[in-house]
């Protein structure tokens, strides 16, 4: 694909995400009159915010890019005809967002639908006013200036992302949590998977751990890390291009992926993370 076409698609990320955030925030302005529903549990919520967010990131890409798939956490797969897919989170971190917190985002990313080739990514955390996007070969930029992740290799000086995982990771968690705590600097749990991954890619965290995700959690996100130096993977090793289909996923500087890898796998043991819970995304 042409520099062109991709800063095209970058350019539509840009615009379903803002139209995304602007849905979200307006809500958060009435939320005593939200519905809340758990989906799969009571650590698994969703709300009109986030259906009707999605819809309005729907429409932008609808209407600019009609030929295209698009994957959203809220109302499905749509095929297309054009061999690119949109991977849409409308609200990545309900759960901070129906608490009131600032660490949620909204996260738009465009792929080859073939192979899952990350071609252009934007993470907007609203209430920051912040937006971190990328596209392949062009760096990553927030609030419009160039960002690179930072070139640490000391564990011992390293800030970690983390998260809890799927329901029957969580078990694990001690036993990670265990792993990292005395050696790193110290550990961050937000409530936003797609706004870790910025974090990573603007210099805000060196690292990031986050199993159990979804392709809609991470694909922005990913290409944020990549585009800004990053290395990504899972414990099975890197990735080039794209995110791992296991989902969970570690983010680091070239000089942190293998000490990280090598402090988190004995924590898994012989777990598998994922057994046969990743969605098909590829249809
Ligand atoms: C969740 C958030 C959270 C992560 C979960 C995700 P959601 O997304 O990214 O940080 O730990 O795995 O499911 O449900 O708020 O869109
Ligand atoms: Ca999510
Ligand atoms: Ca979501």
């Amino acid at each position: 694909m042409r520099d062109s076409e991709l800063d095209e698609l970058l350019t539509t990320a840009r615009r379903a995400a803002r139209a995304g955030a602007r849905v979200a925030l307006d809500w958060r302005a009435h939320a005593d009159r939200l519905l809340v529903e758990e989906k799969a549990g009571p650590a698994d919520l969703v709300s009109q915010a986030d259906r009707e967010t999605e819809t309005a990131i729907r429409a932008v890409l609808a209407a600019h890019r009609p030929g295209d798939g698009v994957l959203g956490e809220e109302h499905g797969a749509l095929d297309g005809r054009s061999g690119v897919r949109w991977l849409v989170d409308p609200i990545d971190g309900t759960t901070s967002y129906l608490y009131g917190r600032s660490d949620w985002a909204v996260s738009v990313a465009a792929c080859d639908a073939a192979g899952g080739r990350l071609l252009a990514g934007v993470v907007v955390e609203p209430e920051l006013d912040r937006m971190t996007e990328a596209r392949r070969g062009g760096g990553t930029r927030t609030r419009g200036a160039p960002v690179a992740v930072l070139e640490q290799d000391d564990l011992a000086r390293t800030l970690v992302e983390v998260n809890l995982g799927r329901p029957e990771q969580r078990p694990r968690a001690a036993a990670m949590v265990g792993a990292l705590a005395s050696r790193v600097r110290d550990l961050r749990r937000g409530g936003s998977a797609a706004a870790a991954l910025a974090n990573v890619a603007t210099a805000r965290a060196d690292a990031a751990w986050l199993p159990g995700l979804q392709p809609w959690d991470c694909a922005a996100g990913v290409l944020l890390v990549l585009e800004a130096g990053g290395v990504v993977g899972d414990l099975d090793g890197r990735h080039e291009g794209t995110w791992p289909r296991s989902g969970d996923v570690l983010a680091a500087s070239k000089g942190l992926f293998e000490p990280l890898r090598g402090l988190l796998s004995p924590a898994y043991g012989n777990h598998p993370l994922r057994p046969d819970a990743v969605t098909d995304w590829v249809k």
